[in-house]
């Protein structure tokens, strides 16, 4: 049989807690909106906040209910819990607040993990969505820095969970394969006498090196700038040779890009730039106009929104289209020809207005009638160690693949050492495996340590954080799977002669176990709405602590507990491979 299949409806925890106490509410209180979270753990799992707030109303309203106190309210609740909740709490406690506790009980929570070695569990949205998802988004003929970075990193983690849960998933590279600047690039181009052949490979090799030239010589020389203008403008219409130069510059930049992609592991993600929708400017911006939406001002076309007092230019004055222009059709594009139920867009925070303007846009010219939702999912800066600007000692930006490198190398340099303090001689094939565990842990790192902040804060990059064996990274992560895979090794027995009728949870470190493992569903159900990475890497790195606090206090491997501590054991093996594989990362057997 396959794994036991769910919803993360049915699969949530705290969903199931909050079922009872919705039913309770009904009853005590007619409409209520349920308040439930996790508990202070010295208190309980889980509790409900809802009394003191409809004590307040109450006692405004005339306190016909005749409630004294919060806590009268909390009791009333407790006592309209259905009969079933006890199957799942052993103790329900009210504070003089109102605020009501609740354990779940031994007997349930074993059942649960019961289930899970049993059956294993497959986790399913509660309503499946074919979903669009912007990230990465580079731009053509410049560096990739740590912002599509970040964008790739926190972009490729929800496409692989959204996947995961059964959406339809659309992996868009947004990439910045049009504008102005191009102008400049063919110019240059030109001058340099490498629009094609050999020559123009040379020139485009080193793309920081040619962008920096080019920019130089617009700058400086005015005969140049016009000819750059009027390079666009063949470029736009289609001219051959400006669409050879500008084919050889992407296919350059892809070369760069996809490098980085495929250190990261990240799959699936399409390219699908600016320039594609080009075709479709002039008529989304009559569209607009037929929908009254658009304002002249200047010369320029312009939508005005609630969002800011700028508005979006949907056409410049000289004719010309822009990011703006581009931006509306894509998401007209993604909503009406992709059929979207929702698009997700991973972007730094300095562009949301830009974004929450276009979204404004949408809505007014009701392309999301249907229903569409679109997110803006922004994130803060990455800074340099000093808490400024990321870049290198000379001033420049960090170039992605430099930024791998150093990440594997100081892995490498780490392996070294562990390898040397347990006397290992590496002879050739233990270093060519040394080699690639250093590749594998440097890019784990550099995932791990972006996806574990809060997106929406500015973080400051460090090797040595990220690959602190202590600290809450991938390292540490994978340390303690490899760990458990060595204790099942260890105990030497069949995954099949392990029965659940052997499985107890009667020391503390067990039940936290237990309970965090039963945890994961509401964590993800918490992430696929409010998009919110970080709180399954917590997750992971709570399971993670908790098994080591377990493995200390309890002796596993010729223990009287062994058969039911190596269930345990085995659920978090899973639990954690799972989780590292929603990040793309591949755990190791043994390290
Ligand atoms: N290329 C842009 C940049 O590097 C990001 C594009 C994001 N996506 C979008 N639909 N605007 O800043």
């Amino acid at each position: 049989a396959g794994p036991a299949v769910k919803t993360l409806s049915e699969a949530s925890l705290q969903a199931q807690v909050e079922g009872f106490f919705a039913r309770a509410l009904a009853d005590v209180a007619g409409e209520a909106k349920v308040m439930v979270a996790p508990a202070d753990p010295r208190f309980g799992d889980y509790q409900c906040n809802n009394a003191m707030g409809l004590f307040k109303q109450s006692k405004k309203e005339g306190g016909k209910e005749g409630w004294k106190s919060p806590r009268d309210v909390g009791e009333a609740i407790k006592a309209a819990l259905p009969a079933e909740a006890s199957e799942l709490f052993e103790e329900v406690n009210v504070a003089p607040q109102g605020f009501i506790t609740v354990k779940l009980s031994p007997q349930w929570l074993h059942k649960q993990v019961a289930e899970l070695f049993d059956h294993g569990l497959q986790l399913r949205s509660s309503m499946s969505q074919r979903i669009v998802i912007d990230y990465s988004s580079p731009n053509i003929a410049k560096e990739m820095h740590v912002g599509h970075l970040r964008s790739t990193i926190l972009g490729d983690t929800m496409a692989n969970l959204f996947e995961d849960l059964g959406h339809e998933v659309v992996r868009l590279n947004h990439v910045g394969d049009w504008g102005t600047q191009f102008g400049m690039l063919l110019e240059y181009m030109r001058r340099e006498e490498a629009l094609d052949g050999e020559a123009s490979s040379m020139v485009v090799s080193d793309l920081q090196k040619f962008y920096r030239s080019a920019k130089e010589a617009f700058d400086e020389d005015d005969e140049f700038r016009k000819k750059a203008q009027t390079n666009v403008v063949e470029l736009q219409s289609g001219a051959d040779w400006a669409r050879a130069a500008w084919n050889r510059i992407c296919e350059a930049s892809r070369k760069e890009f996809d490098t980085v992609y495929g250190r990261l592991q990240i799959r699936g993600l399409q390219e699908r730039g600016e320039s594609f929708y080009n075709k479709m400017l002039p008529g989304v911006v009559e569209e607009l106009q037929e929908k009254g939406l658009v304002t002249e001002s200047d010369g320029a076309l312009c939508v005005f929104t609630n969002v800011s007092e700028t508005p979006l230019i949907v056409q410049k004055a000289d004719g010309g289209f822009g990011y703006d222009s581009t931006d509306c059709a894509a998401v007209q594009h993604r909503i009406n020809e992709e059929n979207a139920n929702r698009v997700i867009y991973v972007i730094d925070n300095g562009q949301e207005l830009h974004m929450r303007m276009v979204f404004s846009a949408a809505e007014q010219a009701g392309w999301l009638s249907g229903g569409a939702r679109l997110d803006f999912m922004g994130f803060g800066l990455v800074q340099g160690q000093d808490g400024k600007k990321f870049k290198t000692r000379s001033g420049e930006v960090v170039r992605l693949r430099d930024l791998l490198d150093e990440a594997a190398d100081r892995s490498e340099v780490e392996l070294r050492k562990r390898a040397e303090n347990a006397n290992i001689v590496l002879d050739e094939d233990k270093e060519r495996k040394l080699k690639q565990n250093a590749e594998s842990i440097g890019m784990a790192a550099v995932k791990y340590f972006d996806l574990r902040q809060n997106r929406n804060s500015d973080y400051r990059f460090s090797y040595d954080s990220m690959l602190d064996p202590k600290g809450n990274t991938a390292v540490y992560v994978l340390y303690a799977y490899a760990r458990i895979a060595g204790v099942l090794r260890r105990a030497d027995f069949e995954i099949g002669t392990l029965s659940t009728t052997d499985l107890e949870l009667t020391e503390a470190p067990e039940r936290a176990l237990a309970l965090r493992l039963l945890r994961l569903p509401e964590v993800i159900a918490q992430v696929e709405d409010d998009l919110f990475p970080s709180r399954l890497v917590d997750h992971m790195y709570g399971l993670a602590t908790d098994f080591s606090s377990f493995y200390t206090e309890c002796p596993v491997v010729g223990s009287e507990q062994q058969k039911s501590r190596l269930i345990l054991c085995e659920v978090v093996r899973r639990q954690l491979a799972y989780c590292l594989g929603l990040l793309r990362i591949e755990p190791f057997e043994q390290l």
